[in-house]
């Protein structure tokens, strides 16, 4: 079908044939922190697209357990780093005991990626952040692009179907600035809320439980502020027993099937007195009668809601943070240490999201679009323009009369390329954390 073309260098780097992986009975997605948090919401893509049944499971008790493993495993290790050690010792396992490991990685060569049966590399360049923002995406976006991959080699979607969910997704790079455009003031009232509590409570129902989560691990690691996330059907279960007045709880409620549910735990969460902030659908107005601030993303499918609504819980960590005094360049007791500031990785996802789709997609004639309607060629990597534009043959529509869009900062390149396509430089992508790769 044509979504098997769109997403077919995803197909080449897993090394697996289409019968090969329509015989997959079973997923496992095994990974550490953020990366973790990004298979969770991949759990509920496959689970609901393809069909399949997939756990995932941080990668220090898979490996210490014995799952249940046969030759149509399938198990997805995410890494950024592509080096954590508990990650890697569950993908040596998974293999003995038969499974097909793929790794999903950002670093290039990496023991992630040289250990995994196949590799899908996230594009997201090099992660210099902390926090870890820009990977995050990069993860969630390409284990979508592997969960819509699965649909097609499953006949769960059809090439109509899957055609429309990519261009969803390609969409969600412009809604992710519609959020740093629109929402960053909100973000820093719902801050000065926070800042002084002693702890803080993250809630949400399916995909707003996963994203609350990564917003709890957020804001522990920059602000070194309490926070524990919860699916919200739980808080009556024990934890509705911390609210008292003024405590904060911050709720992913965005328009969805469970919506009704998360509002009524709100309104319970009010009852105690706690200061409701709320991540909501733009337009939801009736959301601000059980919430103290609300930050809105735009209407997304809420198989996306992950992307959009990740950005202002990555943004709150950090605005809560700055208010408590903290640098969250170098936060405390974190084994990488960062260099560059977070606020490259807020501002430049909108490139991020296009960047990876279009790698994965553009080869085939197929182009997210940015900016109205034009198509562009994005890549923060002048050694993969070079690529893409250097081999017609392979790349004959990514060559042709495309407007291609770079990050670099390497100005003599960039200029190179200039007299002989039509590059743009993305304004703000200088001395970012857009640099070579090779
Ligand atoms: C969070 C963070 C960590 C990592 C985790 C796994 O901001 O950076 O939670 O996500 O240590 O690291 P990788 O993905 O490199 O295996």
């Amino acid at each position: 079908g044509v979504l098997l073309r769109q997403v077919i260098n995803v197909i080449d780097e897993l090394d697996l044939s289409v019968e090969e992986l329509n015989l997959i009975d079973r997923v496992y997605i095994i990974a550490c922190g953020t990366s973790y948090h990004a298979g969770l919401i991949a759990k509920n893509l496959i689970e609901g697209w393809a069909r399949i049944p997939c756990e995932c499971e941080v990668a220090s008790e898979f490996r210490y357990r014995t799952p249940i493993i046969t030759p149509t495993t399938l198990v997805v290790a995410v890494s950024q780093s592509g080096e954590t050690a508990d990650t890697l010792a569950a993908i040596r396992d998974a293999r003995v005991k038969g499974a097909r490991v793929f790794g999903i990685t950002n670093v290039v060569g990496s023991p992630v990626a040289r250990e995994s049966d196949g590799v899908i590399y996230t594009k997201a360049n090099k992660e210099i952040a902390v926090a870890s923002t820009k990977s995050f995406i990069g993860q969630v976006v390409s284990l979508t692009l592997l969960a819509l991959l699965l649909a097609q080699v499953k006949y769960r979607l059809t090439t109509k179907q899957a055609r429309m969910l990519f261009r969803e997704l390609s969409d969600t790079a412009e809604q992710i600035q519609w959020i740093l455009d629109t929402q960053t003031e909100a973000v820093h009232e719902a801050a000065l809320l926070c800042k002084d509590a002693q702890s803080a409570l993250f809630v949400g129902r399916g995909m707003g439980a996963a994203i609350s989560y990564e917003g709890a691990l957020k804001l522990k690691e920059v602000s070194y502020l309490h926070a524990e996330a919860y699916a919200a059907g739980e808080m009556k279960h024990g934890p509705i027993a911390l609210i008292d007045p003024g405590f904060p709880v911050i709720a992913v409620a965005t328009k969805s099937a469970t919506y009704d549910k998360t509002v009524s735990n709100l309104m319970e969460c009010k009852a105690r007195g706690a200061k409701v902030i709320v991540v909501a659908t733009e337009g939801d107005e009736e959301i601000r009668k059980h919430a103290d601030h609300v930050i809105y993303i735009p209407k997304v499918r809420d198989a996306f809601s992950a992307i959009t609504a990740s950005v202002p819980l990555q943004l709150l960590a950090r605005a809560i943070a700055v208010a408590r005094g903290c640098d969250v360049d170098q936060p405390r007791n974190l084994a990488v240490r960062g260099n560059t500031p977070f606020r490259y990785f807020l501002n430049n996802r909108k490139y991020l999201v296009y960047q990876i789709l279009v790698y994965h997609a553009a080869p085939h004639g197929i182009f997210p679009t940015l900016d109205g309607n034009r198509a562009f060629f994005l890549t923060p990597s002048i050694s993969t323009n070079l690529r893409f534009l250097s081999t017609p043959t392979k790349y004959p529509v990514a060559y042709r009369g495309l407007r291609v869009a770079t990050f670099t900062t390497h100005l003599q390149r960039t200029r190179y390329l200039l007299e002989r396509h039509d590059l743009l430089q993305i304004p703000g992508g200088g001395n970012g954390p857009y640099t070579l790769t090779e």
